[in-house]
């Protein structure tokens, strides 16, 4: 046989296998979920916490607010588990975000800005690098880690724009659109209370890189929203954790346009609302997924309502005391844990719970 005519059957030969190989491989990448079996709802369960902004003990109607309408949220404690004596480490923010994401006493690890308690933004200072977060340890089991929406543990570390105490930097691989600091009354794009927001303190970053400012909040809820449920379909099967802090309920009140005049109660009302919705989308996200019984969700408030700025700033009935001070109004908090097939549903609990137990770190 001429060898010429050889190789070429050879390569047609070498040809077909790699196109054969090429084709199982290909086909095989396409099965595996097919042929994966369901984990089991304490294999690696998923985890979201979602975080509310100044909400205040007696601002749901599950909470007994005589005129919020019933909601998401509310759903969710029909579905899952109620706390009575949910408290927050703190009644301000940094401290408070501080000790829930690293069960650490704020006071043991310096997370006392000199404002209010508070970190501001042109401060280099933030959550201690040696602290280790929710995120960094789950990391570590092999969970795929992100968050949005509401930061205050620091910006900068180093320069006035190193970022090095933004989230990724705290053991979140993927950060969506963030506010760094905080939402504040001198965001105000209604010019109730300033006549125009205050750039150095309204601004968005997207992770590491700033993307607005002054920031502009008619879709932020949405935009938390969207990135949260492309983490969810990005990770339907890795075990993950997921953050969400809202913008909300923090004062100046912002309720997109869908959520404007929407409650009864008035503008704080429709911020609310506007969370609970999103809130929905969340848990419809994961039972659309049918990844609810691997997932459990808590639902929490950093701290109590700012009831000294009256109707812009939340109920914590029965309870005295608001956000700052160290009454049962600051630290008492609403929380709902949803988790269908673990937690039954419309329980309350009245054990006496703080953030600070979320995660029980074995190294303290
Ligand atoms: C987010 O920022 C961190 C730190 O700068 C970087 O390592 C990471 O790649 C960034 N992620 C994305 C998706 O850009
Ligand atoms: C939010 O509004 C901005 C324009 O102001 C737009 O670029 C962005 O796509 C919107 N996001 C969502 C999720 O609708």
């Amino acid at each position: 046989m001429n060898f010429c005519v050889l190789d070429k059957v050879n390569v047609a030969l070498s040809d077909m296998i790699i196109k054969f190989t090429f084709t199982v491989i290909l086909a095989l990448s396409q099965v595996p979920f097919c042929l994966m079996l369901p984990r089991d709802p304490l294999d690696k369960p998923n985890i979201i916490i979602l975080v509310a902004d100044d909400m205040g003990y007696g601002d749901l109607s599950s909470y007994g607010h005589p005129t919020q309408e019933s909601g998401p949220i509310d759903r969710m404690a029909l579905e899952g588990m109620r706390f009575t004596q949910w408290y927050s480490p703190e009644s301000v923010c940094t401290p408070s975000r501080g000790a829930t994401l690293t069960g650490r006493l704020p006071v043991r690890v310096g997370l006392y800005g000199p404002y209010e308690r508070v970190f501001i933004p042109h401060m280099p200072t933030g959550l201690p690098k040696n602290e280790i977060t929710i995120a960094e340890a789950l990391k570590d089991v092999g969970y795929a880690t992100g968050m949005n929406g509401k930061w205050h543990l620091g910006i900068n570390e180093f320069r006035f724009d190193d970022g090095n105490h933004l989230p990724a930097h705290h053991g979140f691989d993927e950060v969506g659109t963030i506010a760094p600091f905080t939402h504040h009354a001198r965001c105000d794009e209604e010019k109730k209370i300033v006549s125009s927001p205050e750039k150095s303190y309204c601004f968005f970053y997207s992770n590491d890189t700033i993307i607005q400012q002054p920031a502009a909040h008619h879709n932020i809820t949405k935009t938390l929203v969207y990135e949260t449920k492309a983490f969810i379909y990005n990770h339907e099967n890795d075990p993950f954790f997921y953050m969400l802090n809202f913008l909300h309920l923090h004062d100046s009140l912002f309720a997109g346009p869908e959520f404007q005049a929407s409650s009864k109660r008035g503008e704080y009302g429709d911020n609310l609302n506007e969370m609970s919705w999103a809130v929905g989308e969340v848990l419809d996200t994961l039972r659309k997924l049918e990844i609810e019984k691997n997932t459990l969700v808590l639902f929490v408030s950093d701290h109590g309502g700012h009831i000294e700025i009256c109707s812009d700033g939340g109920k914590n009935s029965p309870f005295r005391g608001s956000k700052e001070t160290t009454w049962e109004g600051g630290f008492r908090v609403p929380a709902i844990a949803w988790w269908p097939s673990m937690i039954e549903g419309a329980t309350v609990s009245r054990d006496i719970v703080s953030s600070l137990d979320i995660l029980a770190p074995p190294w303290i």
